[in-house]
């Protein structure tokens, strides 16, 4: 049985760096673990939280449950084709570690997707994306276990649900399942995704187009607009980049001379949050110690000293203006405890 720790900070364990506390926090590192330690949670009748690396989490308050931090490690190939190979990987794995070992073995898929904080437990949850790539298209299944049926199961990618952001996980099995492996099957025969935004510019400074390439541009670029959590508390965008009907962008396109936006289907599309955010007024702005970043709009920050409740009224406020503004309700990316 791991040990329960009792009053346990989580103030390294948020990428806000909020000094909240869990009535208890526990770490198991396997299966066997982690089934001793929901079943102890059961028995003390408390509730559970699970949390990767709380890059993608905002605390409101101390938890008055279980924290639980699934550290499964591991990184075990279990199939290898003249295309592809399959790797099954453990929760607790850093993300970034993950493509790190993918890119060095010339293993395509992930590159795109180099530098995004967290574990890879979470990297399904709400299908992380940058750089025109998704985890939903190099995940094969996902294993954990249900916290209801107290057994394994395996969703197959199509079982997942996945969307921009978004995942069964997020939805319907919210808070019910721990997930322990997440398979991906990565390519031997890579095929680039260099259209999105300043890659190609990047690349064009490094040369050859590779692996290792992709990923350093990637990074370059990213370190050039989001806040290090380390210099400067935050969880990434905050909200989702809203999806509207394409009438919408025509009105805007009346009353802005360049609207950026991406095609999503004939009626709708997508509009930075980042633009209505900075459009509405809120770019670089401060409330207390909490505040918008002053290179990209999505990204709330604590100045140092911030609680979760305020940023979460600026978060608030910002959407009552671009509710106000744009007649868009924008949706949190964050999860919020
Ligand atoms: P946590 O924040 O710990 O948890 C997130 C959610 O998943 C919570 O609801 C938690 O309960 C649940 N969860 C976590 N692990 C498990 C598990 N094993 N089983 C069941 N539930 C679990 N995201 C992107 O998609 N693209 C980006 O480009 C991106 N850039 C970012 C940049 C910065 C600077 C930061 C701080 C964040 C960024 N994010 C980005 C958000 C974040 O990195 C991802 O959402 C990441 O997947 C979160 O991983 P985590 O382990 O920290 O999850
Ligand atoms: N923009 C502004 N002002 C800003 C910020 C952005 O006008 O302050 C506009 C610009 O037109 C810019 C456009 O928004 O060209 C897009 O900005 P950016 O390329 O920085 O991307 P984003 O839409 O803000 C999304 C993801 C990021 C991901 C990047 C790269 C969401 C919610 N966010 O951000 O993911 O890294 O694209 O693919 O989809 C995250 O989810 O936490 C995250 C950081």
């Amino acid at each position: 049985m791991p040990e329960f720790f009792n009053d346990y900070p989580l103030n390294k364990l948020n990428t806000f760096g909020l000094p909240v506390k869990a009535k208890y926090f526990t770490k198991p590192k396997t299966e066997e673990e982690l089934i001793d330690s929901i079943n102890r949670i059961k028995q003390m009748g408390l509730p559970m939280l699970v949390l990767g690396g709380g890059s993608n989490i905002l605390f409101t308050r101390d938890y008055a449950g279980v924290v639980l931090q699934p550290s499964i490690t591991g990184i075990e190939e279990i199939e290898n084709t003249s295309d592809y190979i399959a790797l099954s990987v453990g929760a607790g794995e850093v993300w970034d570690n993950l493509v790190e070992y993918a890119v060095q073995r010339g293993l395509g898929g992930i590159e795109n997707l180099s530098n995004i904080p967290g574990s890879v437990g979470a990297s399904p949850i709400q299908n992380i994306g940058a750089y025109g790539v998704e985890a939903k298209e190099t995940i094969l299944q996902v294993m954990g276990f249900n916290l209801e049926t107290m057994s394994r199961v395996v969703w197959k990618n199509e079982e997942c649900q996945f969307g921009y952001r978004d995942s069964i996980f997020k939805r319907e099995l919210k808070g019910k399942v721990v997930i322990t492996n997440v398979i991906y099957r990565l390519s031997k025969h890579p095929k680039f995704v260099t259209h999105y935004g300043n890659i190609e510019h990047e690349l064009a400074k490094m040369g050859e187009t590779t692996l290792i390439n992709i990923r350093k541009a990637v990074i370059n670029i990213r370190n050039s607009k989001l806040p290090d959590p380390n210099k400067l508390g935050n969880a990434g965008s905050f909200f989702k980049n809203p999806i509207v009907h394409m009438d919408l962008l025509h009105e805007l396109k009346k009353r802005y001379d360049r609207v950026p936006s991406y095609p999503i289907d004939d009626k709708s599309v997508k509009i930075p949050a980042g633009w209505l955010i900075e459009q509405s007024g809120w770019k670089g702005k401060r409330l207390g110690n909490a505040g918008v970043h002053e290179n990209q709009a999505l990204v709330l920050v604590n100045h140092g000293g911030a609680t979760g409740v305020e940023i979460l009224n600026i978060a608030e406020q910002i959407r009552s203006s671009v509710q106000n503004r744009f007649n868009v309700m924008l949706e949190m990316e964050v999860n919020v405890v």
